[in-house]
């Protein structure tokens, strides 16, 4: 899942997530990196609901107005999925030799995924073979056939290749990689939160080693606000951002964001304790957290007070080389840490599974 070798060929990072199609491309500089391109488009609350495209053209129009605007001429691009159609699971094996692994993973996968074994595409990843052990962790990835058809449809409808297919989670744990901030010896929670996916991928070593996809996002501090106070969906949507709508200032709103906040931070928890409980780690050392939704002001200080960790926002393109003449560092700042999935596609290569 980590790929640092050399670039074989250029490729796109093309994040659609429920809110906004982003896209990075990215260059290979010495050790580094610099961007290349970076483009967002909108989509409306209903194209993309739970993973699953709802409506195709939308997000054709969407990834074609991201490649006019900014001139893109790369076709190749790698995509990522997340939802209910993506499940992640760390399971415990005799050791074996990964081509062994990779002829059997089949048959036992079976008992871990909730559906037909047929229906699925499986990866998977050795994690560490337990020196002396009897037995080895493995994490084995399956995605829903039919999602990632839906996703390489549309992709090719916008005129272009989908070469990597990829898992939110994974996307992040390599963006996160690049940026020099993962101390070894320590365990973090990598929190992404979009608009109605949260994905929580907790990390030893810098490998994931628990993720699980969360359906809660950005949309529901809107749809918080939109009961609460009587506004429609695009109303409550500008008022968490701090605009007065209608009369209603963002105060009035804090009591349904409150309410988010506390459901939000109780997944995260939930979550950290499961995982501590299972693999018999410390607990998680610090809490990162990006995605549009670590902008909603004040949430950082709830965080940090309820899962009593540091909690900070983690920005993906700190650890890139911009031309400030081409991209507004202040604009990057703004923007970085929507893109950990985008940067993370875009790190990945032609010919990478
Ligand atoms: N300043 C802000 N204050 C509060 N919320 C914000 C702010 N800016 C963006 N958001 C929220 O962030 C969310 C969008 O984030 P992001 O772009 O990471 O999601 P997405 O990738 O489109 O969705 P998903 O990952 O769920 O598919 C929206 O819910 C939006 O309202
Ligand atoms: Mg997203």
């Amino acid at each position: 899942m980590f790929s640092f070798l050399s670039r074989k060929k250029e490729l796109v990072g093309l994040d659609i997530g429920a809110s906004s199609v982003k896209a990075v491309q990215l260059k290979r500089v010495g050790k580094g990196y610099e961007l290349v391109h970076l483009g967002m488009a909108p989509l409306n609350p209903e194209t993309i609901v739970d993973g699953v495209i709802m409506d195709g053209g939308s997000v054709i129009s969407a990834i074609q107005q991201i490649y006019q605007e900014h001139r893109i001429k790369t076709k190749d691009v790698a995509v990522a999925v997340s939802g209910h159609s993506v499940i992640v699971k760390k399971i415990r094996m005799q050791p074996m030799k990964e081509e062994e692994l990779a002829e059997s993973i089949q048959w036992e996968a079976e008992q871990y995924i909730p559906f037909a074994i047929e229906d699925v595409n499986l990866d998977f990843q050795i994690l560490e073979s337990r020196g002396g052990s009897a037995e080895m962790d493995v994490l084995l990835v399956a995605v829903k056939k039919d999602v990632i058809n839906d996703y390489l449809t549309v992709i090719s409808s916008a005129g272009l290749t989908g070469q990597v297919v990829d898992v939110d989670a994974f996307a992040l744990e390599n963006a996160y990689g690049i940026s020099g901030e993962v101390p070894r010896d320590q365990i973090l929670a990598l929190i992404n939160l979009g608009a109605t996916v949260m994905n929580i991928n907790i990390l030893k070593h810098g490998v994931t080693e628990f993720t699980r996809d969360s359906a809660i996002g950005g949309n529901r501090y809107t749809e918080s606000i939109q009961k609460m106070l009587g506004l429609s969906f695009e109303q409550a949507e500008k008022l968490k951002m701090g605009t007065a709508v209608e009369g209603r200032t963002l105060a009035e709103a804090q009591p349904a964001i409150d309410m988010v906040n506390t459901e939000l931070a109780g997944e995260i928890r939930r979550s950290i304790d499961f995982f501590r409980s299972s693999s018999q780690s410390d607990s998680v050392h610090k809490v990162v957290v990006s995605g549009g939704g670590a902008r909603l002001p004040g949430l950082m200080n709830f965080l940090g007070q309820h899962l009593e960790v540091p909690v900070e926002v983690v920005n993906p393109l700190r650890a890139i080389r911009a031309d400030p003449k081409q991209f507004d560092p202040e604009y990057l700042e703004f923007v970085g840490p929507q893109l950990g999935v985008a940067v993370g596609l875009a790190l990945r290569q032609v010919g990478d599974k």
